[in-house]
């Protein structure tokens, strides 16, 4: 079988840490290159925890190439109070080889990319989407190289950062309207998936013993903030690479979905349309809810396939 051509845009962050590990030891996919983007902590540290990442997973010929240092228009928000000022805090990597960051920006790259594949290739952004939005603005002849665009990113309800937006789409309202109206096919994990696919102290506890992959994992997660580790983790990047990988743990709605840029007290928040009130065609589809059980037993099996 053919494996599936791949690039991974990401601001790693403790849970791009474990998506980017699941794909890069699935033997499904071929990993074109990583493309860093400032999001949880600033560019220059999202671009040396990828190559950290790498390093350690002993796969440090997948390309690395860092992207956006801000938003589009607006000043950067981070979130180093649930990733720590690293943004991957907890473990103590060793360092790596910085001359192995490619010279050209990654949206250079990721344009090389796509227009030399022989086939569509999919985008995988689980991060804020500046580099996707510049990308496509910049080299729109892209477009029908790309296979689809599968996201974590939004919410159906409340958001994580501003009260109706979450951080990704808070982070970069505007890149992310620029994606949602590209008319390519999109996918969304929004944060409502992970009220259910939680990973417990349990699970936690047996990857510990697991491999060093799992081991790492277990102390990037004692450290990490984004819920709590008594009570089940939200790995919310994570989501985005099980519907790539194992579609079938999602329950899944197509609808319309904008990005609010203007409210008053809504910016980035992701308006999804799920009652058509707004009389739109879907552009979307948003993973709704997931089999808990289905999530955890495909979490072990992929944590088990690393190093
Ligand atoms: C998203 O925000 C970041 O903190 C995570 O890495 C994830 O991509 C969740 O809202
Ligand atoms: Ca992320």
């Amino acid at each position: 079988m053919t494996k599936r051509p791949i690039i991974i845009d990401t601001d790693p962050g403790i849970d791009d840490a474990v998506a980017i590990a699941i794909a890069l030891f699935s033997e499904d996919l071929d990993i074109k290159c990583i493309s860093t983007v400032s999001g949880n902590v600033g560019l220059d540290k999202t671009t040396f925890n990828a190559l950290r990442l790498l390093k350690f997973f002993g796969k440090e010929n997948i390309p690395v190439a860092a992207g956006a240092s801000q938003p589009l228009l607006r000043p950067i928000v981070d979130a180093s109070e649930i990733h720590g000022k690293t943004g991957m805090e907890g473990f103590d990597f060793e360092d790596p080889d910085m001359s192995l960051l490619r010279k050209e920006s990654s949206i250079e790259l990721m344009k090389q990319i796509l227009l030399d594949s022989n086939e569509p290739v999919t985008l995988m952004p689980i991060g804020p989407l500046t580099n996707i939005a510049l990308l496509l603005l910049t080299y729109p002849e892209v477009k029908p190289k790309i296979k689809e665009i599968v996201m974590m990113g939004g919410s159906t309800g409340r958001g994580n950062c501003g009260v109706m937006s979450e951080f990704n789409f808070h982070a970069d309202p505007e890149a992310a309207r620029i994606v949602f109206k590209s008319g390519l096919k999109l996918t969304m994990a929004p944060l409502d998936v992970g009220v259910r696919a939680l990973i417990s102290k349990e699970v936690s506890e047996e990857i510990r013993m697991m491999n060093k992959t799992g081991n790492m994992f277990y102390e990037l997660f004692s450290r990490y903030r984004g819920s709590s580790f008594e009570t089940g983790l939200r790995m919310y990047d994570s989501y985005a690479i099980a519907y790539i990988l194992e579609p079938s743990i999602f329950e899944t709605v197509n609808a319309f979905v904008d990005i609010e840029t203007k409210g008053e007290y809504t910016s980035g928040c992701s308006v999804i349309d799920l009652k058509g009130y707004l009389k739109q065609e879907s552009n979307a589809t948003v993973l709704l809810d997931a089999d808990p059980e289905k999530f955890e037993q495909w979490f072990l099996k992929s944590v088990k396939k690393c190093c």
